[in-house]
């Protein structure tokens, strides 16, 4: 695991966006693996940058998302499918049909939804993975204690990560108690990954991340297993300050 010290937000922003721009320059058909939440937003908004001043172009790149919640429409401002779009696809030159977030609105056949993702990752690599870390080690959402073994299925949020995700929304009530995510195996087949952690709340995060103990319990741990992997890291999350 490659760990890169930044100052802070705004540095890992555009720290992230440049190697991912680096990928899109000299592999114009990659496919690249996404993340929504807050880490990833500055780099969005410098991937966007870069593609309206021409220095990349997004026409033949496809994207896979990590995760959705279960039981909202698509068209739900806290969807990840809108915030997708909202943040980086609307803004961009990339196809429509070359996007792909996991299908989990209300009235889907939620399993027959999370085997087609599945079969949809296993004919493609992922070029590039980017992650978040929840304050409880989750990557996508597999909470602690799912194997590393699992590919894209339906998971209950744990209270911690309805909790950390309610300030997206009007009250702990309208948070999902249910989200469709790419399993660990899925995440780790990525050919690398790169992984932004930011804001002093992500601290204790960071210490078991760097402690290097491997174990479900924190599910972030398993990166330590993978070949290519860079995690950027701000001062705030490094010293908890
Ligand atoms: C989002 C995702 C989650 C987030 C994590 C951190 O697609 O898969 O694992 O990356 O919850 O969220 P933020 O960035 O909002 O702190």
């Amino acid at each position: 695991m490659k760990v890169l010290l930044v100052k802070n937000y705004e540095e890992m922003s555009k720290e992230a966006a440049d190697i991912i721009g680096k990928l899109v320059k000299e592999n114009p058909s990659c496919t690249l693996g996404l993340a929504t939440g807050s880490s990833p937003i500055g780099t969005y908004q410098n991937l966007v940058k870069m593609n309206k001043e021409g220095k990349i172009s997004f026409k033949d790149v496809k994207t896979y998302n990590l995760d959705e919640y279960c039981g909202i429409d698509r068209t739900h401002p806290q969807s990840y499918y809108y915030f997708m779009h909202d943040n980086l696809f609307n803004h961009v030159d990339i196809k429509e049909e070359n996007t792909h977030v996991p299908y989990a609105a209300p009235g889907s056949d939620l399993d027959k939804e999370a085997q087609k993702y599945t079969d949809m990752l296993n004919k493609v690599t992922i070029d590039l993975q980017l992650l978040g870390i929840g304050g409880n080690g989750h990557i996508g959402f597999n909470e602690p204690g799912t194997p590393f073994d699992r590919e894209t299925f339906v998971v209950k949020l744990t209270d911690k990560t309805r909790q950390d995700n309610k300030r997206f929304f009007n009250s702990l009530d309208e948070v999902p108690t249910h989200a469709m995510t790419m399993g660990i195996k899925n995440i780790m087949n990525a050919k690398s990954i790169l992984m932004l952690i930011s804001g002093a709340n992500k601290h204790d995060a960071v210490t078991k991340l760097l402690s290097e103990e491997i174990t479900t319990d924190f599910p972030a741990s398993v990166l330590h297993n993978h070949p290519n992997c860079t995690v950027i890291i701000d001062e705030a999350a490094y010293t908890g300050k």
